[in-house]
């Protein structure tokens, strides 16, 4: 019967990231460090909460949105951080992960035909579920202006048939944060044209240094914009499956039929504990920051000595350097990384072909894992060199 199947899921391809990540299972002295989820536990309150929830029979279904109370502790949350507000009655609906908030987003908006603007390279999930659309996807080569959008060949990308613009600051891969400028650049041109803005902004806590920035806060994006969020980052929840989609009142109405008929609603002892999570942990982020900030240093001066130049990640738990300077394509040094010495990194053509040439490296993993894997890099390229 696969022939009976659809011809667009049989196109899709399986992550790179899960292939190299179940291949290094296999070994077990195997490092892996493709990993995009924090090596933290949940806060214990949060975990309390969920068990409490479970414990007091709140196990069934909840309003199609989501919980009232979890609404207003994510709109009291965006507008306390960044002083921007959604209504919770109707502007935000949770989600089962952001991931499943961009797939209903994608699927209220597009239809056969529409083309999607992306910066490339980006984190892989987005693509298959415009092209599931029958939708075009169009990149912006990003890699040789420092990973950032260039406005004007954003403008210069802009049809007729563009349905949405995607977004992703802080960004996995490559770990850049969009500076206030850029932004600003940016917004002028969104909001000039009848597209919509798609913001994925799941890595905004784990900013290094100042503010993030989001593209929520600018009052002109208001009537197309979409923001993507959630806590498996913030809060080290990737197992509990809770997102939130905000977006203006009329497009929001959309977007939770879509929701509702996939999902009925997120689960619902997970909504209790993102309650806890947005009201008391708000601090956990900024903790686990500190982690990261040591790692990111680490890896990237022990990159240096071996020669792999990499931007400086100021977000998310990504470094993505460039093997330009090694003669091989990012999949083949990452297959025989991963043959030779056992360690697991994700080649950069994983995200799109404007990443060939370059490796994402997860320091969402303990120090000594970091040294042990880069250490046994720093051997394999010595051989191969
Ligand atoms: C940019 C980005 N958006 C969304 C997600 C998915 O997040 P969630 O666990 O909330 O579905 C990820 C996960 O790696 C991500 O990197």
């Amino acid at each position: 019967m696969l022939n009976r199947i659809n011809d667009r899921v049989k196109d899709i391809s399986v992550p790179r990231i899960r292939i190299f990540a179940n291949k290094v299972a296999q070994f077990e002295n195997g490092i892996n460090l493709t990993i995009g989820e924090p090596d933290f536990s949940t806060p214990e309150l949060v975990k309390k909460a969920g068990m409490t929830a479970i414990q007091n029979n709140l196990t069934g279904y909840s309003h199609n949105a989501g919980l009232l109370e979890l609404r207003e502790s994510v709109a009291n949350f965006f507008e306390d951080t960044y002083h921007f507000r959604y209504d919770p009655e109707t502007e935000i609906v949770i989600t089962i992960g952001a991931s499943e908030g961009i797939d209903a987003v994608l699927r209220t908006i597009l239809e056969e035909g529409d083309e999607v603007i992306i910066p490339a390279p980006i984190y892989s999930a987005y693509v298959p579920i415009v092209h599931l659309e029958g939708a075009k996807v169009v990149y912006l080569d990003t890699s040789a202006t420092g990973f950032l959008p260039d406005p004007e060949k954003l403008e210069g990308l802009i049809t007729e048939k563009t349905k949405a613009v995607i977004l992703n600051y802080p960004s996995n891969p490559t770990g850049v944060t969009i500076p206030k400028e850029r932004l600003d650049k940016i917004v002028d041109v969104l909001s000039k044209h009848e597209v919509f803005v798609i913001s994925d902004e799941i890595y905004s806590e784990n900013t290094f240094s100042g503010q993030h920035h989001s593209f929520a806060a600018y009052p002109e994006l208001r009537n197309k914009l979409f923001l993507l969020h959630g806590l498996s980052k913030s809060h080290a929840m990737t197992g509990w499956r809770i997102g939130y989609v905000l977006g203006a009142k009329n497009l929001m109405e959309q977007v939770l039929k879509v929701h509702l008929h996939n999902a009925i609603c997120a689960s619902l002892p997970s909504q209790f504990a993102a309650i806890e999570a947005l009201e008391n942990c708000r601090d956990t982020p900024k903790e686990m920051n500190k982690a990261y900030i040591e790692r990111r240093d680490y890896v990237q001066n022990r990159l240096r000595k071996m020669g792999l130049d990499a931007i400086q990640p100021t977000g998310a738990f990504y470094i993505f350097p460039s093997i330009k300077n090694i003669n091989v394509s990012s999949l083949e040094f990452a297959e025989q990384l991963l043959e030779k010495e056992h360690v697991a990194v994700v080649p950069g053509s994983g995200f799109t072909k404007y990443g060939e040439g370059f490796i994402r490296i997860s320091y969402a993993n303990s120090l000594e894992n970091l040294k042990e894997g880069l250490d046994r890099m720093e051997n394999f390229i010595a051989s191969i060199k």
